[in-house]
């Protein structure tokens, strides 16, 4: 029986092994973590991650030939097959602080895959890292431990979030990179072996370390860019009485470009977009590739610009002053069907109006209380001087308050702003939200999820992200 054991039981790791253990019922499968919390709530009726269809998964092999423990380095000894999912925040100090790609945990994983291992090991790379990070941890591995083989190779992972389940059960390809050597040629078919019990063999695609690191980069900077695009294309609707959803729908039909991901938004989240570009940016400079670390650098600010135009739409829709105000905020994950807050369009968006002393009402069917007052108590870290943190502003978390209901968040206040796209939010009685509120009632959908043809007759005035705006709005001072 092969064995398969993942460091990390994260968004990444959690999901990808458990419908391995599912789909692979000869292999033996255990998740690995150095948190016991985590690896207890894997352990119970409550998973530490909400992804819509992994609960049935997991019941299904847990025990049988899937296992969560914290035991990491005796699974690590027993292991032929080792996925290494740990985290790879960006690095918030030291040399190429907010971009680099902080690799403090795969080290500190590599070096005790070393200290451990007894036999061969085939090491994967599942959490992206930056290219040529393979040569590392290889080096690492062998210097420390003579006379058994590693082979590394990099099998990122595609899947998103609120769609995991899907996403590995029907993957559009697979991809595994490895050395060129007969080593790392039957490394690959190892692992080839395990996918080809369930994904059809042309979608497994098999390319050198280096491609397979720098795709994944690449594909996630193409998707942020796509949003970005189209983000910017709203700003110009807007001034130009354009609607997005329509150029959308236009460019979409362009088979060279295809209908997907061109869903204007209050701006990209998650924890992947943002990071990854960030980490190619900074790859681009080492490398002496300036303008190409400019282009893309562009993504990600257009990024922050759709998130501050957000917030100036609202200020500025309401008397130019949304102090002492309260507005309902409904959603906080970074979209619908997770309770991930990382790096949520809301941080920023609840942070630019508390700024202007907003009393915010949040509600999200996923996210708890605590980690959203976590996330707006944070420092915000400025990527272009990382060496200022925003200061606190610990007063003005006094203004939230987060609650169970979205009619509850939307009592008395003077505007909701919907930040995801959750279905529940569709179906609402806006009838009985509108009689609820103070008047004027504002709605500023930053998701497009609301009919804002039946809200303008119900008596609010509606705000939509690159849709023609309201004669309300269009004689408001103008946005930045
Ligand atoms: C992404 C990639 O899709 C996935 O392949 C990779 O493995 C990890 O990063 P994820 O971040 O989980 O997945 O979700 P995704 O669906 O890509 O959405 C990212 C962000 O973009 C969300 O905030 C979403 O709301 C936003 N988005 C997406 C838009 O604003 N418009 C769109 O059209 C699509
Ligand atoms: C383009 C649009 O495709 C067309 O829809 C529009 O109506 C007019 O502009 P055209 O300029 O005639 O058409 O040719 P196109 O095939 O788009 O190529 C434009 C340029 O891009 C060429 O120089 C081509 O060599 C280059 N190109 C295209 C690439 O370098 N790589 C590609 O993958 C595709
Ligand atoms: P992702 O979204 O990439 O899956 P997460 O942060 O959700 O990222 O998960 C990464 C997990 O890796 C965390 O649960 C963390 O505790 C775990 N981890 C980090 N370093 C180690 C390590 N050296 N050994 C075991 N687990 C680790």
């Amino acid at each position: 029986m092969v064995k398969i054991c993942c460091i990390g039981a994260g968004y990444v790791g959690g999901p990808t092994m458990a419908v391995i253990a599912l789909k692979c019922p000869n292999v033996q499968v255990t998740v690995v973590d150095i948190a016991e919390p985590r690896i207890n709530a894997w352990n119970s009726g409550t998973l530490p991650i909400y992804e819509p269809g992994l609960d049935d998964v997991v019941k299904q092999c847990r025990g049988k030939n899937l296992f969560f423990s914290t035991e990491v380095e005796k699974h690590v000894a027993e292991a032929d097959i080792i996925f290494v999912s740990v985290n790879t925040p960006t690095k918030t100090q030291g040399l190429g602080a907010g971009k680099a790609a902080d690799l403090t945990y795969w080290e500190s994983a590599a070096r005790m895959i070393a200290d451990v291992s007894k036999s061969d090991k085939i090491v994967v790379e599942k959490s992206t890292v930056p290219v040529k990070t393979a040569e590392a941890i290889e080096r690492i591995l062998t210097h420390n431990k003579k006379g058994i083989n590693f082979t590394i190779l990099s099998n990122p992972e595609f899947l998103a979030e609120g769609t995991a389940i899907q996403d590995l059960f029907n993957p559009d390809r697979v991809l595994i990179g490895g050395r060129e050597t007969p080593e790392g040629q039957k490394a690959i078919n190892a692992l080839r072996d395990v996918y080809a019990n369930w994904v059809p063999k042309e979608r497994i695609l098999c390319t050198n370390l280096w491609s397979a690191e720098l795709s994944k980069l690449a594909a996630n900077a193409f998707l942020a860019q796509r949003i970005s695009s189209v983000n910017a294309m709203s700003a110009l609707c807007e001034s130009t009485g354009a609607d997005v959803t329509q150029v959308s729908h236009s460019i979409g039909t362009d088979s060279r470009i295809g209908p997907k991901f061109l869903n204007a938004s209050v701006g990209f989240g998650g924890s992947c977009f943002q990071k990854d570009i960030l980490n190619l940016v900074y790859i681009c400079e080492c490398n002496g590739l300036p303008e190409v670390a400019n282009y893309w650098k562009q993504v990600v600010k257009v990024n922050d610009y759709q998130k501050s135009r957000f917030v100036n739409r609202v200020v500025s829709s309401m008397f130019n002053t949304v102090s002492s105000k309260k507005i309902a905020i409904l959603g906080f994950a970074f979209k619908k069907d997770t309770g991930d807050t990382r790096e949520t369009p809301a941080i920023d968006v609840c942070k630019g109006l508390l700024g202007d002393k907003a009393r915010l009402s949040i509600f999200d069917p996923q996210v708890t209380e605590d980690q959203i007052l976590k996330d707006l108590s944070m420092k915000k870290f400025d990527k272009d001087h990382p060496s200022h943190l925003q200061p606190a502003s610990p007063t003005s978390i006094k203004q939230v308050s987060i609650v169970g209901d979205a009619y509850e968040a939307i009592k008395d206040s003077h505007g909701i702003c919907i930040l995801t796209e959750w279905d529940e939010f569709k179906k609402l009685d806006y009838q009985k939200v509108f009689d609820s509120m103070q008047k004027p009632a504002f709605v500023f959908d930053g998701r497009n999820i609301v009919d804002a043809d039946k809200l303008r007759k119900i008596g609010f005035i509606v705000y939509c992200i690159g849709k023609p705006l309201d004669p309300w709005l269009k004689d408001m001072p103008a946005v930045a």
